[in-house]
């Protein structure tokens, strides 16, 4: 008996430019970027070029942040506060992250296909062990994810060589640690005192030596992340409430874009002001915070 074989053509609703196996569509032919990479973002750092970073939980936000030149989008557990409506970060689930860290994923695709995705390990999801981090971590790289992000010093060097070791690229985040709200007593500057200085300086080492590639620093004097900034040169510092002396900067979106009812933390501009549309002001975040008019020591920092 005859066999027929269907026609080797593609399926009318294929992707322009997709690959044979359909599931990872090279970056646009319109992308007018390099994809960025870590190797890229660690150059930039020993450059002195000002990384870019934003928040997003969905994909259209994401595609359009990376349209607009976003070289970082953070899927924050942030969300927790900003999509979910709760009061802190701390019910946040790894299904949660691993939902829209697959949503922003596709989007960043549907776009350039350049961005550098970092996902959070939300609370719960790595504290108990190494193993667990490596698992947790697992789930969200499996959603796409590029890096993880993970809170805290000290403890966490082991689980970030852990996760290094295994191929994982984290990024690191001292300071403010929402997780850790609780135990924090709210959301206050971290690092004023001398000594609390010398431990977070010392974690922020321990971290680098351990192979973190990253490293958020929220609401830390300016005068010590610009000091970190300098000293650790394989390890590219974000700064969010810290300072213009940081490797690059982090906002949430809905912040920078005003879409916010209660008060605004000191660190956030509204980059809609003056901008005709959401694409425009995260391009206008991007130019500022690389030409260094933003953020302004004296009104965004401590
Ligand atoms: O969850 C988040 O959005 C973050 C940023 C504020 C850095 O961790």
């Amino acid at each position: 008996m005859a066999t027929h074989l269907p026609p080797q053509t593609a399926p009318a609703n294929a992707e322009p430019g997709a690959t044979p196996y359909g599931t990872l569509p090279p970056a646009s032919p319109m992308a007018s970027r390099k994809p960025i990479s870590l190797p890229r973002l660690l150059e930039m750092h020993s450059r002195g070029e000002k990384i870019t970073m934003l928040t997003a939980y969905d994909a259209t936000f994401a595609a359009v942040a990376d349209d607009a030149g976003v070289e970082c989008i953070l899927v924050g557990d942030s969300l927790g506060m900003v999509c979910q409506g709760l009061h802190s970060t701390v019910g946040v689930s790894l299904e949660h992250m691993r939902y829209h860290t697959e949503s922003v994923s596709r989007g960043i695709r549907r776009a350039q296909g350049t961005a550098w995705m970092i996902a959070d390990l939300p609370f719960g999801t790595y504290q108990e062990s190494r193993e667990q981090a490596f698992r947790s971590a697992a789930v969200l790289m499996h959603a796409g994810a590029h890096m993880i992000k993970l809170e805290g010093g000290g403890w966490t060097t082991e689980v970030v060589r852990f996760l290094v070791e295994r191929g994982i690229p984290v990024c690191a985040h001292l300071g403010l640690t929402p997780q850790t709200v609780h135990a924090l007593g709210g959301y206050r500057v971290q690092g004023k005192s001398d000594a609390s200085a010398e431990l977070l300086a010392r974690e922020a080492h321990a971290l680098q030596d351990a192979g973190a590639s990253m490293l958020v620093l929220e609401m830390v004097p300016a005068q010590l992340s610009a000091k970190l900034t300098h000293e650790l040169q394989h390890c590219a510092t974000i700064g969010i409430g810290a300072g213009k002396g940081t490797a690059g900067q982090v906002l949430v979106l809905h912040d920078m874009l005003g879409v916010n009812l209660g008060k605004c933390p000191k660190f956030v501009r509204n980059f809609m002001e003056g901008s005709d549309s959401i694409r425009q002001a995260m391009q206008a975040y991007v130019a500022a915070v690389k030409d260094g008019s933003f953020p302004v020591d004296a009104l965004h920092a401590w």
